[in-house]
């Protein structure tokens, strides 16, 4: 590396990411079991390759689409968001993004300025963190209520505000713990942004992987906050289209015309192709979401009984949304996530995500991912059973 190689103090921050570090650990073994993957195993359904396919031989996707997205695409993603989350929109409030990624970035971009606090409720996907200091923003994490099932803590989000405070980011279902935050919850969020005058940025990447009786809510439906909200989703985990890089945001009206300002230099446009595959995904059948999630409500039933039988290793909460769950290791080697996990997967095979990768809420816990067939969830506790004998 040559001398004159600066990098700069914002990404000089951001510390190496546990998650790619297990990754490059894990091939280094062979024949490893997998409950780290936070993707769908699947490939996305034929109709939406056929839209992308049938975009591409009539010539439709060579060019760059118009910044916000084609508009036949923003016309039904209205149809969706009115439908599935109770958010009423025009096609002029919503921008397609680069994924859900890209979309959170914008938005963080358009409301923060250097030193602006942003309140994380934390464990929380730890990306989210990083895009608030590649802004020049203080990251702010309040621990969820591991007591009542990670559950948000208002009382600790009152008492983080500060005249600084200038967003809340949360993702629900979350990454990594599986909560779902309940409407009466949200709308308590809700209330405390309004009498403080905070923007909340919410990322509903697993808004239709919720299980049992729980119910997604999207805090962009309440009508008061239409001007504090800004939406993120995606169809990588709706549809199992991670590497088509697409999503979308919503706005109001006032504030879309300066996200745009963030996406133009990030993406100019969404990938075109993607844009096509997308719209297939959203006029053809949605089935795929219904078998998703009842794959992933039988591989989560799985993964609860078989760390029932560890349960002098493991605490768990039952996820009640995603595909991921986030145990407490009780084990006397579980205060340090990262060692444990680096053993786990060394000595018994069995590669899981660390839990401080999320925030130092996280330390003591791990992450798995249910989003794997049945057979490698029993494949790797069969080696865990053995292991902890
Ligand atoms: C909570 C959450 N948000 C966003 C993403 C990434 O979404 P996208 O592929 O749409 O950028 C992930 C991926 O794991 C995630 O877990």
């Amino acid at each position: 590396m040559s001398n004159n190689w600066r990098a700069s103090n914002r990404v000089k921050q951001i510390q190496k990411s546990a998650i790619h570090e297990m990754t490059r650990l894990s091939k280094e073994i062979d024949d490893v079991s997998f409950l780290s993957w936070a993707k769908p195993t699947s490939d996305a359904p034929k109709h939406i390759n056929d839209g992308a396919i049938k975009a591409i031989n009539e010539g439709l996707v060579g060019g760059y689409s118009t910044n916000a997205g084609i508009l036949e695409l923003r016309q039904e993603i209205v149809k969706k968001l009115k439908r599935d989350n109770n958010i009423p929109a025009t096609p002029d409030q919503i921008i397609v993004t680069v994924g859900a990624i890209e979309g959170l970035m914008d938005a963080i971009m358009a409301i923060i300025d250097p030193g602006d606090e942003v309140i994380l409720p934390t464990p929380t996907y730890s990306t989210h963190i990083r895009q608030v200091i590649i802004a020049s923003g203080i990251p702010v994490l309040v621990p969820l209520n591991e007591e009542e099932g990670f559950a948000l803590d208002i009382e600790a989000i009152k008492k983080a505000i500060t005249p600084k405070t200038k967003a809340i980011l949360y993702c629900s279902p979350n990454n990594p713990t599986g909560t779902v935050f309940s409407e009466k919850e949200l709308r308590q969020l809700a209330a405390l942004a309004l009498e403080n005058n905070l923007m909340i940025i919410t990322d509903e990447a697993y808004e239709y992987f919720v299980y049992d009786n729980h119910k997604h809510f999207s805090i962009g439906s309440i009508p008061e906050m239409k001007k504090n909200v800004v939406s993120c989703f995606t169809f990588t985990k709706t549809y199992a289209m991670t590497g088509w890089r697409i999503g979308y945001l919503q706005a109001d009206d006032a504030l879309i015309p300066q996200i745009k300002k963030a996406h133009i230099p990030f993406a100019i446009c969404a990938p075109v192709v993607s844009q096509y595959a997308a719209l297939a995904a959203l006029k053809g059948p949605q089935d795929c979401i219904t078998e998703f999630r009842d794959h992933y409500l039988k591989t989560r039933d799985l993964m609860c009984d078989r760390l029932d039988q560890l349960s002098s290793i493991f605490q768990y909460v039952k996820p009640a949304g995603s595909y991921l769950m986030f145990p407490k290791i009780v084990h006397e080697e579980g205060q340090d996530s990262m060692a444990f996990c680096k053993k786990l997967l060394k000595e018994a095979k069995v590669s899981t995500t660390p839990g401080i990768a999320f925030g130092p809420t996280g330390e003591s816990h791990l992450r798995l991912s249910f989003c794997v067939p049945e057979e490698q969830i029993n494949k790797a506790f069969d080696r865990m059973e053995v292991y902890f004998k």
